[in-house]
C-alpha cells in the first residue's frame, strides 16, 4: 500500500502523493492507502494540516471503473469523502492534472482546492450512464451555483483550470510548485491566515430558477438517458433536501444506475475502445514510423474526405489525380466543404486557409515519391488498384506505408504485385471519411507490425478509432452490414413495408433506417456493386430499374415530394414488393415488429461469430467497436456481440435456429461458435481472456 500514497510531513504539513499508475483510479487499495493517509494526519499532533497531491498523467481520474460489479470493498469512496469531509485539520488538494469523477469529489470534500495551469476538473460519469455517486451532485451545486454543476455533469467534459476557479469549483492556480504552494495554503488555512474557502457544504446554490431553466432544457435526454434525469433529480434534492439526505438520494441513484443494462453497455464500450488499441501480435512498443508527409490517392467521395483528416490534423497532403480537370475539381470539392463549415460557424476562416495550405493537388503517382504514407482511394476495380500499386512501389521511398481504402477488395492481392508487402495494408474509412470515427486498418498476410503501428498512429492522430481486422470481403463492417441488408429486403419479400423496417431499427436505437439510408445515398450505388458481383436485391433492383433511386430522384423506397428531406410511404412501392414477392414465389404475411427486429440484428451478430471464429477480429470488443463508430449504433446497447451477451446466447441462438427452420436460409443457423458458447452458457465476452 505504502508505495500508491506516500506519506511525509513537511515544516508540520502532512503531504500524501498518490501514484497508482496509469491514471490514479481509485482502486480498493489506494483508496485504503488515502485514507490511512487522512488517518495518520489526524492523529498526529505535529501534524497542523494535510495536502493531497499526486503524480503521473491525472491527479485521480475517479472510481476504478473496472471495479464495479464486485462486491464493495472497505473503506468505500463514500467512506474516504466523509473522512476528508469531517477531518478536523484543513485538507488541500493539489490538483496538477484532470480530476475527474469521484476524483473531482475527493478534492470537493477537501477544505480547499488549488490548481496547476494544466489541472481540469470535470464530473464525466453520465458517459458511462452514471452519476457523481459520492456527493458530488450535493456539492458541485453548492460550490458553483445548481445550474452550472448541473450542465457541468450533463456535458461530462471537464474545465480547463482557469474556468473552472472562475466558476467557484477551485480556489486558485499556482503557477509554480504546486505542492509548495499547497503545502503554503494548508499553513495558511490551519492558522487562521487564511480565511476558510467557501464550504461545498455551505449554501451556494444560487437561483432556483435558474437551475430549473437549465434542467427543463434537457427534457428530451432526460427522456432517453435516466442518467441525466438522475443528475436533475438529485440536484433538486440540493435545494429540497438537507445535505445528508440529499446524500444518500444520490448514493440510491448511483447504485441503481450501476446495475442498469444501459451503464453496463456503455462501460463495456469504454473498455472495447481501450483494448481495440491493443493490436494482438504487434509488441507493445513498436514504434511506428514518422509520418511527415503523406498522399491521397483520388480525390472523389472519400479521397477528398480522406485528404481533409490529414489537413485537420496538421499533416501536410498530396492529392493524386490522373489529370489537371479532376484535381481541380477534387481541390474545389475539399474547398466547398470547408466552405460550408465556415458558413455553419464551425470552422474559421483562418483554419481553412491553415488547413488548404496543407493541401496540395497533383497528377500522377510520382508526385507520391515523397510521401511517407499513401492512401490509396480510386475506383473499387481490383486490376486498377494492382497496377496502381505496382507503380507506387517503385515510385515511393523504402519504408513507405501503402495503404488502400478499398470497402471489399483483397489487400493480399494488391500487397503481392509490390517487392514490399510488410508495407502494405489497408486504411479503411467510412463516409464522409472527414466526420466518422471509425478507420478498420486491415492486417494483409504479411503487413508488419511496424507498418501497423504506423497506420494505427496515424489513425489517431487524425482523431479516428483505429480496428485491427483481417482480409475478407467486406471485413467486419461491411461484412455484417450485408447480412442486415439481406434480411431487409427479404422481410419486404415476406410482408414487411420499408417503414416497418426502418421503424424496427429506430426503435432499437439507430438514428436512420436501412431503406431511409439507402434513399439517402442513392439506390444505384447498390445496384452497380450488384451487377459487379452477382450479388442479388430483387426489391431495390426493381426500384433502380423504375428509374426510382432515391432522393437524388424524389423518389425510392419512399416518396419525397417537393425534395422533401423526410419520405413518405407510397402505396406504388407497395404494390411493386406484391408484385416482386409474386414472382419470387414468397407468400406474404404479417410480420410484427420483434420478428423484423430480430431478422435484422441477429444475423449480423451470426456474422460476427464467424468473423471471431476465422480470426478477422481479434476480439467480440472490436467489432462492438467497428459498429459503434462507423455506422451509428447506439452506444448504449454496447455493440451487437455485447447485445447478443446481455440478451443471452441460448436465446439468440434459438432464435436464429427458428428463422433458419422457418425460411430454409440455412446461413441463418447458428454459426459454430455461437452454437457451442450458447451450449456452454458462455458470452462472446468469456472469449477475451483468450
Ligand atoms: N477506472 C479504471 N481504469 C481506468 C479509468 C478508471 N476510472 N480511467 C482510465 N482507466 C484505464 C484505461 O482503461 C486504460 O487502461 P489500459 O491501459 O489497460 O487500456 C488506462 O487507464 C489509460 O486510459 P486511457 O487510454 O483512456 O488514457 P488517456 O490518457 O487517453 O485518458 C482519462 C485518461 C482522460 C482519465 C480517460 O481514461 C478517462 O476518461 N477515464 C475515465 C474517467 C471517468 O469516467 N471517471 C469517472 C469514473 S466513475 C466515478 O468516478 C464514479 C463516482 O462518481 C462514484
Ligand atoms: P469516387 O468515384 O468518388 O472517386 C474515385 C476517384 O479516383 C476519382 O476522382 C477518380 O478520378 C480517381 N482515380 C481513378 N483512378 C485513379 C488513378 N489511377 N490515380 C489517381 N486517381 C484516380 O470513388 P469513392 O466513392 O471515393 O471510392 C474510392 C474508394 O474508396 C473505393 O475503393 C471505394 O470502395 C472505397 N470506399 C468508398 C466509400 C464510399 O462510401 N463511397 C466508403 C469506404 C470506402
Amino acid at each position: 500500500m505504502a508505495d500508491l500514497v506516500r506519506f511525509e510531513v513537511v515544516d508540520g504539513i502532512g503531504v500524501a502523493t498518490l501514484s497508482n499508475p496509469p491514471v490514479n483510479a481509485l482502486s480498493a487499495a489506494l483508496r485504503a492507502a488515502l485514507f490511512g493517509a487522512v488517518k495518520r494526519a489526524e492523529a498526529d499532533a505535529a501534524v497542523r494540516a494535510l495536502v493531497i497531491a499526486a503524480e503521473g498523467r491525472t491527479f485521480i481520474a475517479g472510481a476504478d471503473i473496472s471495479e464495479f460489479g464486485k462486491p464493495p470493498a472497505s473503506p468505500t469512496l463514500a467512506d474516504l469523502v466523509a473522512a476528508l469531509d469531517q477531518a478536523s485539520k484543513p485538507v488541500v488538494a493539489a490538483i496538477h492534472a484532470a480530476a475527474l469523477g469521484g476524483g473531482l469529489e475527493v478534492a470537493m470534500a477537501c477544505t480547499a482546492r488549488l490548481l496547476g495551469p494544466k489541472a481540469s476538473l470535470g464530473l464525466p460519469e453520465v458517459k458511462l450512464g452514471l452519476l457523481p455517486g459520492s456527493g458530488g451532485t450535493q456539492r458541485a451545486p453548492r460550490l458553483m451555483g445548481a445550474a452550472a454543476a448541473l450542465k457541468l455533469m450533463v456535458q461530462g467534459d471537464p474545465l480547463p483550470a482557469k474556468a473552472a476557479v472562475e466558476a467557484g469549483l477551485a480556489d486558485g492556480i499556482a503557477e509554480g510548485d504546486l505542492p509548495a504552494a499547497a503545502r503554503a495554503h494548508a499553513a495558511a488555512l490551519a492558522d487562521g491566515a487564511t480565511p476558510k474557502p467557501v464550504s461545498a457544504r455551505d449554501e451556494g446554490l444560487g437561483s432556483r430558477e435558474a437551475f430549473e431553466a437549465e434542467a427543463a432544457k434537457l427534457a428530451a435526454r432526460a427522456k432517453d438517458e435516466p442518467q441525466i434525469a438522475d443528475c436533475i433529480a438529485c440536484v433538486r434534492a440540493a435545494f429540497d433536501m438537507p445535505f445528508k439526505d440529499g446524500v444518500a438520494f444520490e448514493r440510491a441513484a448511483f447504485l441503481r444506475l450501476l446495475d442498469d443494462p444501459r451503464s453496463k453497455a456503455l462501460r463495456h464500450v469504454f473498455f472495447a475502445e481501450r483494448e481495440a488499441a491493443k493490436i494482438a501480435g504487434v509488441p507493445a512498443g513498436t514504434k511506428p514510423r514518422e509520418v511527415k508527409r503523406a498522399a491521397v490517392l483520388g480525390s472523389g467521395t472519400m479521397g477528398a474526405g480522406i485528404a481533409m483528416c490529414f489537413a485537420n490534423a496538421g499533416t501536410p497532403v498530396r492529392v493524386i489525380e490522373t489529370d489537371e480537370a479532376a484535381s481541380a475539381k477534387g481541390i474545389e470539392r475539399i474547398r466547398g466543404t470547408y466552405e460550408a463549415s465556415v458558413k455553419r460557424g464551425s470552422l474559421t476562416a483562418e483554419a481553412r486557409d491553415a488547413r488548404m495550405a496543407l493541401i496540395e493537388g497533383a497528377v500522377g503517382l510520382e508526385s507520391a515519391a515523397e510521401a511517407d504514407l499513401v492512401v490509396e482511394a480510386i475506383f473499387e476495380d481490383l486490376d486498377l488498384k494492382k497496377q496502381v500499386f505496382a507503380t507506387l512501389d517503385r515510385v515511393t521511398k523504402p519504408g513507405t506505408v501503402l495503404a488502400s481504402n478499398t470497402s471489399y477488395l483483397d489487400i493480399d492481392a494488391m500487397a503481392a504485385v509490390t517487392t514490399r508487402p510488410g508495407d502494405v495494408l489497408g486504411m479503411h474509412f467510412f463516409s464522409p471519411a472527414n466526420v466518422m470515427k471509425l478507420l478498420e486498418i486491415v492486417r494483409a498476410k504479411h503487413t508488419s507490425a511496424e507498418a501497423l503501428a504506423t497506420a494505427a498512429e496515424i489513425g489517431r492522430k487524425l482523431k479516428k478509432v483505429p480496428v485491427v481486422v483481417g482480409v475478407c470481403f467486406g471485413f467486419v463492417g461491411n461484412r455484417m452490414l450485408a447480412q442486415r441488408s439481406r434480411q431487409a429486403e427479404r422481410l419486404l419479400l415476406e410482408g414487411a413495408s420499408p417503414a416497418q423496417v426502418d421503424a424496427a431499427l429506430m426503435g432499437f436505437g439507430f438514428k436512420m433506417g436501412p431503406f431511409a439510408m439507402t434513399d439517402l445515398a442513392g439506390l444505384d450505388i447498390g445496384w452497380r456493386v450488384r451487377k459487379a458481383t452477382g450479388g442479388r436485391a430483387p426489391v431495390a433492383d426493381a426500384l433502380v430499374e423504375a428509374g426510382r433511386l432515391g432522393q437524388k430522384t424524389q423518389k425510392g423506397f419512399y416518396l419525397y415530394p417537393q425534395g422533401a428531406r423526410t419520405g413518405v410511404a407510397d402505396p406504388d412501392v407497395d404494390a411493386l414488393i406484391e408484385k416482386v414477392a409474386s414472382a419470387e414465389g414468397v407468400t406474404r404475411r404479417t410480420i410484427d415488429g420483434d420478428e423484423i427486429l430480430d431478422r435484422l440484428v441477429l444475423p449480423m451478430v451470426n456474422e460476427g461469430a464467424r468473423i471471431l471464429e476465422e480470426g478477422i477480429a481479434a476480439r467480440p470488443g472490436d467489432i462492438d467497436v467497428v459498429w459503434l463508430n462507423g455506422y451509428n449504433w447506439p452506444a448504449w446497447r454496447g455493440g451487437p456481440m455485447h447485445y447478443a451477451d446481455a440478451r443471452g446466447l441460448a436465446e439468440v441462438a434459438a432464435r436464429l435456429s427458428q428463422f433458419a427452420d422457418q425460411t430454409g436460409d440455412e446461413s441463418l443457423r447458428p454459426a459454430p461458435l455461437l452454437a457451442r458458447l450458447a451450449a456452454e452458457g458462455k458470452g462472446f465476452g468469456s472469449l477475451k481472456a483468450g
